[in-house]
């Protein structure tokens, strides 16, 4: 391992004491990890905090086989040690990276093909904002969901960290966007991100709304955190050939469906989850983000939107942000 001598033997990271609420997050002192082949180990200046990270907390979410048991899906920072077989990556770069887990700590190590430069003119904590969502709204979306210009996107959770992705990148590849959220608050927010529509879930039914923006059409991509009820509704809310891209159940994954329209319509309905994927695949999306994203990065035409900064070892207060579910975008822990 290239540069360890320089490194301390340990490290602080808020490790899950045990299955529960935000407070079982509690700082520990562990071994600093070792990068294996073809892996970098990041010096942690911010880290992304998630949906799925308080599922993990809760025991109803653990990681997959050879992952950190930390929680954490992404971190940015500066590259301090190379595994064996590390091309791209020097000492001293800075880098944005999708991990298993591992990231609520101060140093973590990933493959090197899964991190991606930090844009030009990002901060740490704005760079530790992108990863999960870009990841996983690039594939279900674009890769699974196969949206075209034009075509009507229709994003449930708008407000929320993959929401507000979402709807910009759909809106900067020329998609017509509809999103759903909570609150009249939310639906703001969901405009002023680039969404054409904005539909109030609580006040509107959004099958109705989706039929009156499109003409009677409905959606051709439909990408879902809901699941339950919203089954069958996305199936009237869809477009005939439409794709439908589950990636949750937050209304629950068992429900009684009408699949009527889904033959009709020649509907696809697929899903899937990022975390348990190879390294390989996750280097695959990550070479197409840096394509054809990144550069809308650096412009500044999308951004990660961003809620609120805690520092790393309150990071119970940043899961109670989240479960409130008051937030717009992305919560992140500070590690600098
Ligand atoms: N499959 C994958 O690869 C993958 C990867 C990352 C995340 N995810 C999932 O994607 C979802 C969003 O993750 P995130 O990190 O962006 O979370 P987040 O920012 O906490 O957003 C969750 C959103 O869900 C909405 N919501 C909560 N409970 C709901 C319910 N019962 N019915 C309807 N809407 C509800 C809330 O919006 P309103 O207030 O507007 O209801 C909130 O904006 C999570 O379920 C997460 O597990 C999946």
């Amino acid at each position: 391992m290239a540069n360890a001598a320089k490194l301390p033997a340990r490290m602080t990271a808020m490790a899950i004491s045990e299955p529960g609420g935000p407070l079982v997050l509690k700082p520990e002192t562990r071994d600093l990890p070792q990068p294996g082949q073809g892996e970098i180990l990041i010096r942690v200046k911010a880290a992304g905090v998630n949906r799925p990270d308080v599922q993990q907390r809760k025991g109803l979410y653990p990681p997959p086989p050879g992952a950190s048991d930390l929680p954490g899906l992404e971190a940015a920072g500066e590259v301090v040690a190379l595994g064996e077989n590390v091309h791209r990556w020097q000492i001293g770069d800075q880098v944005t990276a999708l991990t298993p887990g591992g990231a609520y700590a101060e140093y973590c190590r990933v493959h090197e093909t899964n991190a991606l430069p930090i844009p030009h003119g990002f901060t740490f904590t704005e760079a530790a904002a992108i990863p999960e969502t870009f990841f996983t709204v690039w594939h279900n979306v674009f890769q699974r969901g196969r949206l075209q210009k034009s075509e009507t996107l229709l994003i449930h959770g708008g407000a929320s960290g993959i929401g507000t992705t979402a709807i910009q990148l759909g809106a900067a590849f020329g998609a017509y966007v509809i999103a759903t959220a909570g609150s009249a608050e939310k639906c703001d927010a969901c405009l002023k991100l680039g969404a054409d529509r904005a539909v109030n879930y609580r006040e509107e039914d959004f099958v109705k709304a989706v039929k009156e923006a499109t003409g009677g059409k409905g959606a051709d991509v439909i990408l879902d955190m809901v699941g339950g009820d919203y089954i069958t509704r996305n199936y009237e809310a869809a477009a005939e050939d439409g794709r439908i891209v589950q990636i949750a159940f937050m209304g629950g994954a068992r429900t009684e469906a009408d699949f009527t329209r889904l033959m009709v319509k020649r509907l696809t309905h697929t899903g899937s989850t990022m975390r348990p994927r190879p390294v390989s695949f996750k280097a695959q999306v990550a070479a197409e983000l840096e394509d054809r994203v990144w550069p809308l990065l650096a412009e500044r035409r999308i951004a990660p939107v961003m809620d609120m900064i805690f520092p790393l070892r309150e990071a119970w207060r940043a899961h109670e942000r989240m479960e409130a579910g008051e937030h717009v975008g992305k919560i992140v822990l500070d590690v600098a």
